[in-house]
């Protein structure tokens, strides 16, 4: 009985892991930045403002490690997503509107 509802638990649980990860992914995550150091990026936040998933993941799957994968297997140059941040920001920034970063040290953190 008891061994049961154990087992009736962790499916739940499981169930909903998965559909948290097929949904809208972490609010926020760590992305891998080489020698420069890892690159926090507040994922929810530019769901909620741009509002279009296509902007990024036209580049690469809704995935964990989808990016590092992609460079591993040819399809994404080294530098490539990081080339979209900047440029996206640049643009935003040129039209006076909130932006987010465009110096090194501000997306790369030691
Ligand atoms: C500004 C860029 C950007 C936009 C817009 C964006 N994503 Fe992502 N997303 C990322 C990055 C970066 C990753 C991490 C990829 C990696 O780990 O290599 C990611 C990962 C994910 C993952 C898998 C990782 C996890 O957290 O479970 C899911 C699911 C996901 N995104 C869903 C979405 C959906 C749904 C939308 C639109 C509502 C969206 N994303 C919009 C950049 C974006
Ligand atoms: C808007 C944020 C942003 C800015 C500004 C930025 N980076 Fe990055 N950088 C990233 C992200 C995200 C990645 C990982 C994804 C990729 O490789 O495209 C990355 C990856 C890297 C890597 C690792 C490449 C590899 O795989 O070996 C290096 C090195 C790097 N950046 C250096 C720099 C330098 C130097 C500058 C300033 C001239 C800079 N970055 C500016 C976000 C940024
Ligand atoms: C298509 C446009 C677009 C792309 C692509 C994009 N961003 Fe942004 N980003 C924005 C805008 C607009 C803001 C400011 C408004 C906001 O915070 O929602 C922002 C804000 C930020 C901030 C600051 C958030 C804060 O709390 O001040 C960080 C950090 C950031 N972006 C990192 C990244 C990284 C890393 C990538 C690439 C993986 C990326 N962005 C890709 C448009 C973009």
């Amino acid at each position: 009985m008891f061994k049961k509802t154990i087992i009736v638990g962790f499916s739940v649980l499981a169930f909903a892991g998965a559909a948290f990860a097929g949904g809208n992914g972490q609010a926020t995550m760590k992305l891998k930045g080489g020698s420069m150091g890892d690159v926090p990026f507040p994922h929810k936040a530019h769901q909620d403002s741009l509002k279009n998933c296509d902007l990024c993941h036209k580049m690469f799957p809704k995935e964990a490690g989808a990016i590092e994968k992609a460079i591993a297997d040819g399809k994404l140059k080294k530098k490539e997503v990081m080339k979209a941040c900047e440029t996206c920001h640049k643009e935003t920034k040129a039209k006076g509107a909130a932006a987010g970063p465009t110096s090194c040290r501000d997306c790369h953190k030691k």
